[in-house]
């Protein structure tokens, strides 16, 4: 792995530090830094069609990623996640021309297996051995995943919410996990002293510049399966945004080293009727949101009342002529069952909350009829057994049949 990675750079004031240093935020104005890397660089040393004969997983695109040495890397094997053609789900929302991006076949079951993955190797490689981090839940089971695998010690706190079999994941991961009343933020505020107090290194959600590199890899692997293109608009449940960001991010840099050429997919946000902070800011034209106070939803994933990087999703959505829009929980449960009926798919609630933004979005027109749409399916049903939906079983007496 050669990696081409230069600074860290401040998405506020563009304030420059060092790359192999342990920086959290700008120590200026507190902004979230960003990898910097030698585009031209990059581009001298790799063609888009070696890719090809490289393995199918995420340190594939290594020439972007922070990585230095390939001993370093902290792996539980991360496939190229499918993108699947979904039309009998696509007739049902009203579009024609849906794609399903399934990260549930991730380690962990989620997409937060990309952070984690590079977030943790990052770590090891500056010499971490203490990391601790606030979570709606699935961020925390990938970070005490891959920190067990790295040996890395793990602190996680959650909101007492959190779905039970993801508390049991993380705890079964030989993670520290610590349970609190309230939201992410609650658990933030934990985390923010804890760290303060005891050395550890702060992986709070774009408080530390790694996780959004490997989360960036999702927007790498679906313009690499588009044959170097991407749809008219991608929807992507979002609650600290660093999925969008990091795709964001990615097709900036594709389009710099000239490995894409026609930047126009428009970004949809999708959030939750009880906690849509990004949306209310987006509709009233503010560059950062306000803390959503008494945030509510069954997508924890997307129970996040107020983001860090909430004024960089407002930018990319802005940009990008794209929107965001909330949905219901009465939505988000239909969609998962939806998905299930009419493609097998068991779509984790924040990605039903995605699918719920299409048909919205395509009932008023927003998005126009024969329109590419891709959907990030965020992580795997199975995970939210509780919120699962479908006919009841029913018992079959002794010596009847099935009718
Ligand atoms: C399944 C799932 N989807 C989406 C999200 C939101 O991710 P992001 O922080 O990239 O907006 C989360 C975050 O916890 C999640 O667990």
């Amino acid at each position: 792995m050669t990696s081409f990675a230069t600074h860290l750079e401040c998405a506020r004031c563009s304030e420059y530090y060092e790359i192999n240093t342990v920086q959290q935020l700008c120590s200026r104005d507190g902004g979230p830094l960003l990898v910097r890397y030698d585009l031209r660089r990059v581009q001298d040393a790799v063609e888009r069609e070696e890719l090809r004969m490289r393995p199918a997983t995420l340190w594939r695109y290594g020439e972007l990623l922070p990585i230095e040495r390939d001993a370093s890397i902290v792996s539980l094997g991360e496939p190229t996640t499918p993108l699947l053609d979904a039309p009998r789900l696509g007739q049902a929302l009203g579009v024609e021309r849906l794609q399903i991006k399934d990260e549930g076949l991730l380690p962990t079951g989620t997409f937060k297996a990309r952070g984690a993955a590079v977030g943790v190797t990052r770590a090891k490689e500056l010499g971490v051995t203490a990391i601790a981090l606030p979570t709606a839940g699935n961020a925390g089971a990938a970070w005490a995943a891959y920190g067990a695998r790295a040996g890395i010690k793990v602190v996680v706190v959650m909101p007492d919410t959190t779905p039970q079999v993801i508390q049991r994941e993380t705890a079964a991961y030989g993670a520290d996990v610590w349970l609190v009343k309230g939201s992410i933020a609650d658990a933030g505020a934990v985390v923010k002293r804890a760290t303060a107090e005891r050395g550890w290194f702060d992986a709070s959600t774009l408080k530390e510049p790694y996780r959004i590199e490997g989360k960036k890899t999702m927007g790498f692997e679906l313009a690499e399966q588009l044959g170097w293109t991407l749809p008219d608009v991608i929807v992507y449940p979002t609650g600290g945004g660093v999925g969008l960001i990091g795709m964001w991010k990615a097709f900036a840099e594709l389009r710099e080293i000239g490995w894409l050429h026609d930047v126009r997919t428009r970004f949809v946000a999708a959030q939750s009727t009880g906690c849509a902070p990004i949306v209310r800011a987006f509709e009233e034209g503010a560059d950062e949101s306000q803390p959503w106070p008494d945030p509510k939803t069954f997508a924890a994933g997307i129970r996040v009342p107020k983001a860090l990087g909430d004024f960089i999703v407002l930018r990319a959505l802005r940009e990008s002529n794209g929107i965001a829009v909330a949905v219901t929980d009465d939505d988000i449960a239909q969609h998962m069952r939806v998905a299930g009926e009419r493609e097998g798919m068991l779509v984790c609630p924040e990605g039903a909350a995605a699918l719920a933004a299409v048909t919205k979005l395509r009932g008023d027109g927003w998005i126009k009829a024969g329109e590419r749409v891709v959907v990030f399916n965020t992580g795997s049903g199975l995970k939210y057994a509780e919120s699962l939906q479908g006919a009841a079983p029913r018992a079959l007496a002794a010596g009847a049949l099935p009718t």
